[in-house]
Order: C-alpha cells, then structure tokens, then sequence
C-alpha cells in the first residue's frame, strides 16, 4: 500500500451525480488530505495525518508531497483524431479569410486532405506522432485517451490505423480506447454513402473483432458526410454485434443527436446545432452529451449549448477533438475553461465534465472520483485552491500526474 499527500486541497467528486447541473457547494474537498493507493485502485481518501496513523507500522509506503497541491481525478479525453499526417494550416488560414469548413470539404480539401497525407505517411511516422501527442496530453493529466480513426478512408488503410492505435496504446502509459471511425466520410474512390458503409460492415468489422482492434464505432453524420437514414441501419447492425456507438451530430445542422438516441449510443458528441427539441430529448435519454469546445474555438462556431443541457437534466462531457482540421489546439483543460466562461458553468461541472462523465461517455465507470475501488489516477497542480485551476485558463498545468498508482512526472 501506497500513502500519497499530503494535499492542501483533494477534490473527490465522489457522489457527485452523472446528470444534471452541478453547483460548487456540492464538491467535497478535502483539506490536509491524502490518498492511500495498492495495486493501481484507491483504498481510501482522507486526512492525511490520520491516515498516517491508522497504517502505521503495516508497511505501507508514503509519498511525501511538499508545497502546496490540490489533487483531483485525471482526466478522460473522450473524443480525440490523435493519429493523422500532416498541417491543415492552409484551411484556417482559408477559414479565417471567408470560407467554410464546408467549402473547404467539397472542394476536395479538409478531411480528405488530411485523408491522402495520412495515407502516404508511414507506419513509423504515424506511430511517432501519435506518440509524441499521447505523451503531449498524459503530461497534461489526461490519463485516459480516446483514439479515432477516420483518415485512411479504404479497408486496409482503416485497419493499418486501427493497427498502429492498438500498438502504440498497449505500449503506453495513459489508457488508450480506440473507436473506428471509418465512416468519416465518403471515400473519394467510392463516392456512394451505402457502398461505403456496406463494405465497412463486410470488410472491416470482421477483421476489426478478430484482431480487437476497436470496441467503438463512430459515424458522423452530416451534409457532406452521412445521412442520419442510412447510418441508422449502419449503427443498428454493429449495436446488435455488441458494439459500442458514438455519433458526430449536430454539427452544424441538428439529426445526429436524435440517430444517437434511437439507437441507444454512448455519446453523441458536438451539437453546436443542437436546439430545444434536441436538448430537451437528450435530456430524456441516456446518451451523453460531448461539448468539443475545441471545434468551436478552430471553426470559430457557437459552442455545445452546455448551461442549456445540464439544466435540462442531461449529463455532459468535455472532450479536445484534437485533430489537425477542426481543432488543431489539442489543450483540453484550456479549451473545457473557455467553455466554461462562455456557457457559464460552474467549477464542479467543469471538472466532472472532464472526469468521472469523460469516462462514462466511454461507458468505463471505474475511474473518474477519487473514492474506494476506483482507477488510482490522480493529478495535483501547484496551488492551495482549487478555483486557480479554471481561473487561469489551462495556463496552470498539473505538476504531478498518476496513472494505475504510478507517478508518471
Ligand atoms: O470532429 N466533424 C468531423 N470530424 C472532425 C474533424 C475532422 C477534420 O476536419 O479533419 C471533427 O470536427
Ligand atoms: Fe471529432
């Protein structure tokens, strides 16, 4: 057994609920606090000194923190694009002197850009990238990180994806999940919705169960991408092989959401488009609802209508989206403060938004709180009140992270 503190502040987030709007009284933060740890899961948090005591002399190791630390949950990253090739620094550039991302697209570039870089890299050149931003994030506190694929756009080159993910995944420190997002877009070679979708059915989810590649799919649907029509019986097909699902909806115009609903997804992840009809049955549903604030802030679009969501009783994560069309920033904590002043949410649902509803949105319930049998991932920043942490808008990094136990910094 492992003793680690003591913490000036450690935020539980223990019975906080997964829906539903969340005010700061409701936090339980713990002064003078540690944490006792064995085997990679919490035993127990607590006074730090008391804890001392109640273990003393039963050989239990203690990590002495000195200065001040606030400690909480790691957090998840729930929905990232983190394996592709090449800059799509010409499309902001395009963007921010007048065109869409949706011009962008038809004409040829966007997604499909990124599509023909990543095609031409290498296996050791993806796998490094990849790498080098998994290293990127679990600095930055995000143990558990969610990996699409979506950029190889034809049968072997999703699975040479799907392939260097899992690789490169088991090899690392933070929680890799893999989603296969194969229906990204149409591939330019088949140019038609059902053909594509068909030949993904046939020719990747075989190899995809064979060789455990993915638990998740991902659709996105979309003008220019998918109808909600045609993914329904898509989505319907790989539900009933046991499949988790996730949705791109609501983008830029709203019927993804409802798909997600329809087919009992674990997430429906942007809704910038989202009304009230949309938030009001999301709030009805067990879906939850993925803000990406980083998206709004690289398209500059309206953000997720978090405050309208959370209100309505619905759950919401706090996801990066880091790709390089969309959302090229990658800074999660950054991105999920600026939401936060935008749509006015409060410091707990923030921080929950990043924790413990991040990885329920992956439908992983054993990580997230810092409470008995949990994941022991934690994080502390360099500070005694945990308020700096949104205050200073993702400028203040954690100094100390751990995963499964193990300090990593
Ligand atoms: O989540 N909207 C679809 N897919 C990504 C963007 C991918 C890209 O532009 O390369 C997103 O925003
Ligand atoms: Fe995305």
């Amino acid at each position: 057994m492992t003793l680690t503190g003591p913490f000036t502040q450690l935020l539980t987030f223990a019975d906080l609920p997964l829906r539903g709007a969340l005010s700061d009284d409701q936090l339980q933060v713990i002064p003078n606090a540690g944490i006792l740890t064995e085997d990679g899961k919490i035993i127990a948090t607590g006074n730090f000194d008391a804890l001392r005591e109640e273990t003393s002399g039963k050989g239990v190791e203690v990590h002495e923190i000195s200065g001040d630390a606030v400690c909480l949950p790691s957090f998840t990253d729930c929905h990232t694009h983190l394996l592709f090739a090449g800059s799509r620094a010409m499309d902001y550039a395009a963007r921010n002197a007048g065109k869409t991302y949706q011009e962008i697209g038809a004409a040829g570039g966007g997604i499909k850009d990124t599509m023909a870089k990543t095609r031409a890299a290498s296996d050791e050149e993806l796998a490094r990238s990849l790498n080098d931003r998994l290293n990127r994030h679990l600095r930055n506190g995000v143990t558990t990180i969610e990996v699409k694929s979506g950029y190889g756009l034809s049968v072997d080159q999703e699975l040479r994806m799907l392939r260097i993910i899992k690789n490169v995944g088991d090899a690392h420190t933070a929680d890799v999940v893999s989603t296969c997002l194969a229906a990204h877009v149409i591939p330019p070679e088949i140019g038609d919705e059902r053909d594509w979708l068909q030949t993904i059915l046939e020719g990747i989810v075989p190899v995809v169960e064979a060789e455990q590649l993915a638990r998740r799919f991902d659709i996105f649907v979309e003008g220019g991408a998918f109808t909600a029509e045609h993914g329904r019986q898509f989505l319907e097909q790989l539900k009933s092989q046991g499949f988790g699902i996730t949705v791109h909806g609501d983008q830029f115009t709203a019927g993804g959401s409802q798909l997600a609903i329809d087919v009992g997804a674990l997430s429906v992840d942007h809704l910038e488009a989202s009304g009230e009809k949309e938030i009001a049955a999301l709030a009805q549903s067990d879906v939850i609802p993925v803000a990406l604030p980083g998206a709004s802030i690289g398209l500059g679009c309206a953000f997720t209508p978090a405050r309208k969501l959370l209100d309505a009783g619905a759950s919401l994560a706090i996801a990066s989206d880091w790709n390089p069309g969309s959302a090229p920033m990658g800074d999660l904590l950054t991105q999920a403060a600026i939401l936060g002043t935008f749509e006015k949410l409060t410091t707990a649902e923030v921080l929950a938004g990043l924790t413990f509803r991040a990885a329920a949105a992956l439908g992983l319930n054993d990580r997230g709180r810092l409470s008995s049998g949990q994941k022991a991932d934690f994080i502390a920043f360099p500070t005694a009140d945990y308020r700096e942490i949104l205050y200073q808008q993702g400028q203040l990094k954690p100094h100390r992270v751990w995963n499964n136990g193990s300090p990593i910094t």
